[in-house]
């Protein structure tokens, strides 16, 4: 499978397009140096492509055109934001918005979600956003979701023992009750209901994806979890 990004890599090392490869936003990719970062550069500068690192940072996996990290960004400006996806397409669409408005608290990744996580440093992510993930319905496909056991053992790694949270909404049932019980089975906390982690300015951050499903008036599992760290499972119960 050929990585996300590594056609605009290649560019920025000075190869040209190739023409059956030729993708306008390609091209226009170019052109958010410091916003639109490939896998590489970020696995370079993921502690200092912000202009204050010493914020918290919040990473929205499946970022589409980047309107949830916009919000996020404009509502919570004592946080870092990355929005992650793995279209030229989406991902260009989200930083020209970001460089329109001049925003030096976002940031977008194009990358596999799980190659971008992995170059964080441990205990380094205030949290991670999940919102309907590509659910792959059939049983057979289930291989291929992204949240699986695995996914999480790395997260819990990388997430801040002091409330680093995962949010997660799907209108999926079926990847919800899998991905619930993955978590209770790893021990994770849970919150239910129309589940908004603390520390964030309380908006509903209603997605592109979210907001078609309500209209259709489609069921939503909205939740936050958090990983339980060993102090917390060996303090004395009231
Ligand atoms: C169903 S869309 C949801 C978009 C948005 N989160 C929303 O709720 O409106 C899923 C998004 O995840 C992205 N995606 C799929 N696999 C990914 C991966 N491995 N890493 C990062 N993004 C991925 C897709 O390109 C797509 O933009």
């Amino acid at each position: 499978m050929r990585q996300a990004g590594m056609l605009v890599e290649r560019m920025k090392k000075g190869e040209a397009a190739p023409d059956k490869h030729f993708n306008p936003y390609l091209h226009e990719a170019l052109e958010y140096q410091n916003i639109l970062l490939t896998g590489g550069e970020w696995a370079e500068r993921k502690t200092s492509c912000f202009a204050d690192s010493s914020k918290p940072l919040l990473i929205e996996v499946g970022c589409y055109m980047g309107k949830n990290v916009l919000e996020f960004a404009e509502h919570n400006p004592e946080w870092n934001i990355l929005g992650i996806d793995i279209t030229y397409k989406r991902t260009v669409k989200a930083a020209r918005k970001i460089k329109s408005l001049g925003m030096e608290n976002a940031k977008i990744v194009i990358s596999d979600a799980r190659q971008a996580l992995a170059e964080l440093p441990a205990g380094s992510l205030a949290g991670l956003c999940v919102f309907f993930p590509d659910p792959w319905p059939k049983k057979k496909q289930r291989k291929n979701r992204l949240l699986q056991e695995h996914f999480f053992e790395i997260l819990k790694e990388k997430l801040n023992p002091n409330g680093g949270f995962f949010w997660f909404k799907t209108d999926s049932e079926d990847y919800f009750l899998c991905v619930q019980e993955t978590l209770r089975q790893l021990k994770w906390s849970e919150s239910e209901s129309d589940a908004r982690p603390n520390g964030l300015e309380p908006l509903p951050y209603t997605t592109v994806f979210e907001a078609l499903f309500i209209g259709k008036n489609l069921p939503i599992y909205r939740r936050v979890y958090q990983p339980q760290r060993a102090n917390v499972e060996e303090s004395p119960q009231r």
